[in-house]
């Protein structure tokens, strides 16, 4: 059955028992890709194949292709002599948990896995799928970009992609997961899609490689470190986890898929918990007496979720700020969270973006939001400035405004200027506002404070360092609490640490089933 990949209309010709080996020899041309020499080569760089990547990522016996014996069409530079069933990509829906999926993964065996007229045709097909039957999309990318030798047909393919991609963002999940090279156009389909998933030392992403960096801007640079898992989840955030290696991964894919729902009609799955240990005693001896002194974040979370349910993202990037998903009583809520042991858990540009497009995801899938807060306020400065903190801070300001899902707060500590409006509080739309007994809100830190409104007394004392420090402790005194808050009704009650799981399990449940809806409007403008 030499001909397999062209055999056209002579298949006729052939008697049944030919018919059932020739489709058998078409499966087994197909899974073989590029050939044993290319899966050897691919094997030794660390990587796995396409079809071992779905194999570990898809339930056991689950996986159903389409399109295993699409040919490319091109002609030019010989490629009519060269024809790889499935041209590149493996396609198909399958199950995660037993819950449905789609899935692509690129094939690097097959001319490098890029991206042809056929290539493209075959991702559409199941973003299509997944669009009109409402299940996550997953990509495993793993690609030369677009398959050189045909020219603008390759070009329309990651157009037609992109488009897709745009109009599946927030309709249903869309992960991307990127195992070995990912450069020129083709980074942005990730770029669109809700998470990106990287493998340290074997996968890379950027715009323009090594080579045209070194033309351009005489920068030496290699691949790792222009465009490498560990430069995008710590410098410039593009994506949100960064593996040690394939395995982990498709792990990671799978523990994510466990907080959300499969489209933006459904709720995430609620898990079964066990409701004996509600009350949490080692929350009370986090804070420190010192309000200036720092603590993690990480482990109040720790000790008011499910047990071992937080599922950080982005975890390396913009530590000041926290932001991840848990289950709290088995439900899935997102988290964003001041970090007091990184930067005191200001907010600068680079929290800010990173906290706003979390808030976005889990307003657009139904993923409820807790916010714990500890925050001085917005980082001054020229870089920060420079760089666009109003428009930066302004996005978590909208983020917050805009989103409908329920919306609780815990200020543990200090909530500050302007971010104690920002990190959700009543005034833009939160359900509920709890505060720990040590909240300090107020305009500025009583120092900064004291030295504004007292200047002119405390340059005529005698002892001005006194004075200073009497002015400050008055304002403590008057405003380091949540009391004048709560007055108001901006915080709905005030509790203890230990008491906090309990109420939040309550409050969330009790928001349940929230209602809340924006005005009409084709789409809102928030500021990019
Ligand atoms: C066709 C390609 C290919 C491509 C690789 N191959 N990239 N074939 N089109 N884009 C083929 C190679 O000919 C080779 O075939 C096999 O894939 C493996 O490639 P190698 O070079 O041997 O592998 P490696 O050394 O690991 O290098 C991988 C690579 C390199 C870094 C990706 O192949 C490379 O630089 N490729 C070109 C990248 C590129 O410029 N792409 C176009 C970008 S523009 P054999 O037969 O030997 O196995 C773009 C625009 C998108 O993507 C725009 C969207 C808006």
């Amino acid at each position: 059955m030499s001909d397999i990949n062209n055999t056209n209309g002579e298949a006729h010709l052939l008697t049944k028992a030919e018919k059932y080996e020739l489709l058998n020899s078409k499966h087994e041309a197909a899974e073989l890709g590029g050939g044993e020499r290319r899966i050897e080569s691919q094997h030794k760089r660390g990587k796995l194949t396409a079809r071992e990547r779905l194999t570990l990522l898809l339930d056991d016996g689950s996986f159903e292709e389409t399109g295993k014996f699409v040919e490319h069409r091109a002609i030019d530079f010989g490629l009519d002599k060269e024809v790889y069933l499935g041209d590149g990509v493996v396609t198909g829906y399958g199950t995660i948990n037993g819950r449905l999926v789609y899935v692509y993964s690129q094939d690097f065996t097959v001319f490098g896995g890029s991206l042809s007229e056929t290539h493209a045709e075959k991702i559409c097909k199941v973003m299509d799928m997944a669009m009109k039957n409402g299940a996550p999309v997953i990509g495993l990318n793993d690609s030369g970009g677009a398959r050189i030798q045909e020219g603008v047909v390759s070009l329309g393919g990651y157009a037609d992609i992109f488009y897709r991609n745009t109009r599946a963002s927030g309709v249903i999940p869309q992960i991307s997961a990127i195992m070995g090279p990912c450069a020129g156009g083709a980074v942005y389909s990730p770029a669109i899609t809700d998470f990106i998933f990287m493998v340290e030392n074997t996968s890379y992403m950027f715009v323009t490689g090594p080579n045209v960096v070194k033309t351009v801007t005489q920068e030496d640079v290699t691949a790792e470190e222009l465009g490498g898992a560990s430069t995008h989840s710590t410098k410039s955030g593009v994506t949100h986890f960064a593996s040690a290696n394939e395995v982990e991964c498709i792990n990671n894919i799978k523990q994510l898929l466990s907080y959300i729902p499969q489209n933006c009609e459904e709720d995430a799955p609620v898990y079964e918990y066990a409701d004996d240990n509600e009350v949490r005693a080692k929350l009370n001896s986090i804070i420190p007496d010192n309000p200036n002194q720092p603590y993690d974040m990480k482990e109040v979370i720790e000790h008011l979720v499910d047990a071992d349910s937080f599922f950080e993202v982005h975890k390396n990037y913009a530590e000041n700020i926290i932001v991840g998903f848990a289950r709290i009583g088995g439900r899935s809520i997102g988290i964003i969270g001041n970090q007091p042991a990184s930067l005191a858990g200001v907010l600068d540009n680079d929290a800010s973006t990173k906290g706003a497009r979390f808030v976005r995801f889990c307003d657009s899938f139904n993923v409820p939001l807790l916010v714990l807060e500890d925050v001085p306020g917005f980082l001054p400065g020229t870089d920060q400035e420079w760089n666009g903190i109003i428009t930066n801070g302004a996005k978590l300001l909208y983020a917050f405004s805009e989103a409908t899902v329920p919306r609780i707060t815990v200020i543990t500590r200090k909530a500050y200027g302007g971010a104690y409006d920002v990190m959700n509080s009543k005034h833009i739309g939160a359900d509920l506002n709890y505060a720990w007994p040590m909240a300090e809100i107020a305009v500025m830190g009583a120092k900064g404070a004291a030295e504004i409104i007292f200047r002119k007394e405390i340059a005529a004392a005698d002892d001005k360092e006194a004075k200073l420090q009497e002015k400050v402790d008055e304002y403590t005194a008057k405003f380091a609490n949540p009391y004048r808050a709560a007055r108001r009704g901006y915080i709905d009650e005030v509790i203890v640490p230990e008491d906090t799981r309990k109420k939040l399990i309550r409050a969330f449940k009790m928001l349940e089933n929230k209602v809340d809806t924006l005005p009409k409007k084709k789409h809102g403008n928030i500021p990019l």
